[in-house]
């Protein structure tokens, strides 16, 4: 394939990446999006394996063997509630690809037509080596925080902002001296320890509440390790994709950020200004209990129920049974709707996935921000394995973790069901107010079971 050939693929592919973005955007052109993504990308490994700079040919083959069989086993594994333990990881791969190709770039230097063009190569390796290597020990710990084999509560180390603000400083120095050096392997080594370090505690100070922002954040991080690799190799559409996942990425963040009243700044700095944390996770007083076939008569006599589904009903698959019951009530004339937090369950979009699968009609799940009024015109709500999405301490105790984290407020209904298995807290780890107040009862077991015996008994 002549280069000329090469550069036209690399276009269309690029306008395929944008298409597919603006698919992933809107619920019902997600599955569309996801295959102009598909095809941007086929587009752009055959040009890529068949251009002129291709060396290699059977190693490249081999890899992608390797790679392809490894990718189709863990996607077609993985359950919808790891899929961010999984985005983590990847994005973890990116990082190390961005190191691996800093140091390739650095040992084995393009040549370079003026001193102006090497100093921007030596500014390229050594920006590029930081955030891969940045993105990839954040990456692992946030993988480890999702998985549950590293503690989700936020590590705080003394004077934690100041190592931080260290960890920058000392690497600009490294920075002028490696390029005043015209390269040294000791300055690029040494930052790629402190970028390392500074990755891992950068994630390890933030608390399961702020996961969501923090794996949006490594998103984008993943994007702009990409396009400094992009720069480091001459390629155009590496350069023009990870700007693309860079920026996609941070507006996610600004998103979620908003979602959870955190400031941007805060997040990039790690830690989100977290140092007064007191533990709320022992119980605040007497719970009560209800049965199955009492809600269901509660339910009868309703006009209005909301539900709000979390992570819960994503591990008990009871999305299906909650749709059986949604179907049955509003035969009954009683109106049904869903209330949506921004981070419930485990990825962005969770619960609108789980709802989508089960056929519930589009038109009565509702944004958080478009229901939090209704609660208190509402007779009964059904939390369905939320629990800090509708906790009441992130709007009444100052010195909660998760203080300031907008909430569905459903403690203003008349009544509140809560179907969980225990007492036990949400994510977070913070005790949930919510479950000991006057106007709610709690429904124990597993969320299908007991819609299950709710639709029997309707
Ligand atoms: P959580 O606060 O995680 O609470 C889920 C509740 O479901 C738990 O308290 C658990 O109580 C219950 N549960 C688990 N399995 C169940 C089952 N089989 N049947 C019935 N109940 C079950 O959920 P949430 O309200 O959706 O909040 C999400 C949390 O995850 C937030 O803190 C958010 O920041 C964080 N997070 C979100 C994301 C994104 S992007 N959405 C990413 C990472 C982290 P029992 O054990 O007592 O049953």
């Amino acid at each position: 394939m002549s280069s000329g050939l090469v550069q036209a693929a690399y276009i269309v592919a690029a306008l395929f990446f944008i298409m597919s973005l603006a698919g992933l955007s809107k619920q019902e052109s997600a599955r569309s999006g996801n295959y102009y993504g598909i095809t941007g990308m086929a587009i752009a490994l055959i040009a890529t394996i068949f251009g002129p700079d291709a060396q290699g040919f059977t190693w490249v083959i081999i890899a992608m063997v390797i790679g392809a069989s490894i990718g189709i086993y863990y996607a077609k594994k993985v359950e919808m509630t790891e899929m961010p333990e999984l985005v983590a990881i990847l994005h973890s791969f990116v990082g190390m690809a961005a190191v691996l190709v800093g140091y390739n770039s650095y040992i084995d230097a393009p040549e370079a037509a003026t001193h102006a063009e090497h100093v921007i190569h030596l500014v390229e390796v050594f920006l590029g080596v930081f955030i891969g290597a940045v993105t990839f020990t954040g990456s692992i710990v946030a993988f480890g925080k999702l998985r549950g084999v590293i503690s989700s509560s936020p590590l705080s180390i003394p004077h934690k902002h100041k190592w931080n603000l260290a960890a920058i400083v000392v690497s600009v120095l490294l920075l002028i001296y490696f390029v005043k050096a015209d390269g040294s392997m000791f300055a690029l080594i040494i930052m790629t320890l402190i970028a390392f370090a500074f990755g891992y505690h950068l994630v390890a100070s933030i608390g399961g509440a702020d996961m969501p922002v923090v794996v949006s954040m490594l998103n984008s991080y993943s994007g702009w390790a990409a396009a400094a690799a992009g720069f480091m190799l001459a390629n155009d559409l590496l350069i023009v994709t990870g700007a693309l996942v860079g920026s996609s990425g941070a507006i996610l963040s600004y998103i979620m950020c908003k979602a959870m009243n955190r400031s941007f700044i805060s997040v990039i700095a790690g830690g989100f200004g977290q140092e007064v944390v007191i533990s709320t996770d022992e119980e605040q007083g007497e719970h009560r209990e209800i049965t199955a076939d009492d809600v269901a008569e509660l339910l009868k006599n309703s006009k209005s129920v909301i539900i709000t589904p979390g992570y819960g009903m994503a591990v008990a698959q009871a999305q299906y049974p909650v749709q059986d019951i949604t179907e049955k009530l509003r035969s009954l004339g009683i109106d049904v709707r869903f209330g949506i937090h921004p981070v419930a369950g485990r990825l962005p979009g969770h619960m609108n996935v789980l709802l989508a699968e089960a056929k519930v009609p589009y038109d009565i799940v509702l944004e958080m921000d478009e229901i939090n009024d209704d609660f208190p015109e509402t007779d009964t709500v059904l939390v369905i394995g939320a629990n800090d999405t509708v906790n009441p301490a992130a709007l009444e105790d100052p010195n909660s973790p998760i203080a300031g984290m907008p909430v569905l407020e459903v403690w203003n209904a008349q009544n509140v069901i809560v179907f969980k298995r225990s007492m036990n807290t949400g994510y977070a780890g913070v005790q949930n107010p919510l479950f000991f107040k006057e106007n709610t009862s709690m429904l124990f077991g597993d969320a299908k079971e007991s819609v299950d015996a709710i639709s029997k008994a309707l």
